[in-house]
């Protein structure tokens, strides 16, 4: 295998020469992903700061070892990390890139996640899952096997499923109905946190999600893992449906397993269109938020630009209501053309409702204004601002 070194963070790591990033690489290592990494140092590093003791890290899908590699250099105070893949080339690169790192406290082992985190190492602190596609199948291990108070960062890159463009998938893998919305991807993540919640409901688990996000082809959520039967019952009042009108674009959302759930859109008559069990609770943590933005200006990171607008804007739509408008959607639906989304953004704020825009998407207003008045809002911005399109 033909090999370079790249430089990432604080480590350097050899890595298979490509010319495209595929999972048939033999080895496999994704140059793009280099923000999600940044990212996960952050939110670690943010997290080990409030726990305040040591941690041990299990990075399930190690590939070139190269995650396994910045915990154990851009983290303060991990005592140990286990990297594990099953592909034995990874696991060799792993090894000799940890020590070209001078890395001693990162164990490698040939395993498969799920046989890797029952594996009777003890409880982590955090288990970080970034498989290729799905981790729906991973969820049980990991649920079973994270400490109680410790962090589970879980990447998905089968976006077209949790998305609502592949229907069948998503059922068969996360027992829900998805829907091909404007809002998708945050449905998407919904979904996955459902499903996280359900398999940790099991193991009396209940999680808190600290940070998540849709980013280019995939989704990320990290969580913080609690335990207790009556708080995780109570964690289960989260789960519900949303309900969206396709004709005038209202929704609404339902809480429990089996609610009942309207037929029909109560403001223009038309069928809803039912997505879920999907998460209705946060899917973001301000004050956690804050820290991140802190944390990140404090380390060195390539990616650092890109990522502190991202928690910003993530920062900015954290508490706001579920699901957002897309200024576009509605003025196709009002048959106008776009005003411009900062004019009616400053409408909306001067009417005092809660206003922002959201990282799911550009065109994205994430507001708690009724719909029938964020319309005519639009169609009056529009009137006074004729000719001055978006
Ligand atoms: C998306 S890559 C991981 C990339 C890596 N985390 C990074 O940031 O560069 C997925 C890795 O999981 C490994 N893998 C696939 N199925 C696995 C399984 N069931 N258990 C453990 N590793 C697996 C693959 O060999 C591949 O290296
Ligand atoms: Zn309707």
């Amino acid at each position: 295998m033909d090999t370079h070194i790249i430089e990432e963070g604080l480590v350097k790591i050899e890595v298979p020469d490509f010319e495209k990033v595929s999972a048939k690489a033999p080895v496999f290592y994704n140059p793009v992903m280099e923000m999600n990494r940044d990212i996960s140092v952050v939110v670690i590093n943010q997290y080990r700061k409030l726990v305040d003791h040591d941690i041990s890290i299990c990075d399930a899908f190690g590939g070139t070892g190269i995650r396994g590699a910045r915990y154990s250099k851009e983290i303060q105070g991990v005592n140990h990390v286990v990297v594990g893949d099953v592909n034995p080339l990874a696991v060799e690169i792993a090894r000799s890139n940890m020590e070209l790192n001078d890395i001693s406290n990162v164990e490698v082992e040939k395993n498969d996640a799920n046989i890797l985190l029952q594996s009777n190492k003890g409880l982590f602190d955090v288990v970080d899952i970034d498989p290729f596609g799905t981790p729906a199948m991973f969820l049980q291990s990991t649920a079973a096997n994270i400490r109680p108070g410790g962090l589970i960062c879980i990447s998905a890159t089968d976006t077209s499923a949790l998305c609502g463009t592949y229907h069948d998938p998503c059922l068969r893998k996360y027992g829900a109905e998805p829907q091909k919305t404007e809002y998708c991807h945050e449905n998407g993540i919904r979904i996955l946190a459902a499903s996280m919640a359900r398999n940790l409901a099991v193991n009396q688990k209940y999680l808190h999600i600290l940070f998540s996000h849709s980013t280019e082809h995939y989704m990320r959520i990290y969580a913080i893992v609690k335990r207790g039967g009556k708080k995780t019952n109570q964690s289960l009042d989260n789960i519900g449906f949303i309900a969206h009108c396709p004709e005038c674009l209202h929704r609404e959302t339902i809480h429990g397993y089996a609610p009942s759930i309207p037929e029909n859109c109560p403001i223009c008559g038309a069928k809803y269109n039912v997505a879920g069990p999907l998460w209705l609770g946060d899917i973001g943590d301000k004050e956690f938020l804050e820290g991140m933005i802190n944390m990140a200006e404090s380390l060195k990171l390539n990616k650092k630009d890109d990522l502190l607008k991202l928690f910003h804007k993530c920062y900015d739509e954290a508490e706001g209501p579920i699901t957002f408008y897309d200024i576009h959607k509605i003025c196709k639906n009002l048959k106008i053309s776009s005003p411009k989304i900062n004019d009616v953004i400053d409408e909306i704020a001067k009417r005092g409702y809660f206003i922002s825009r959201t990282h799911f998407k550009l065109t994205g207003m994430r507001t708690d204004m009724p719909l029938e008045e964020l319309k005519q809002l639009i169609l009056d911005v529009k009137e006074e601002k004729l000719g001055n399109d978006a």
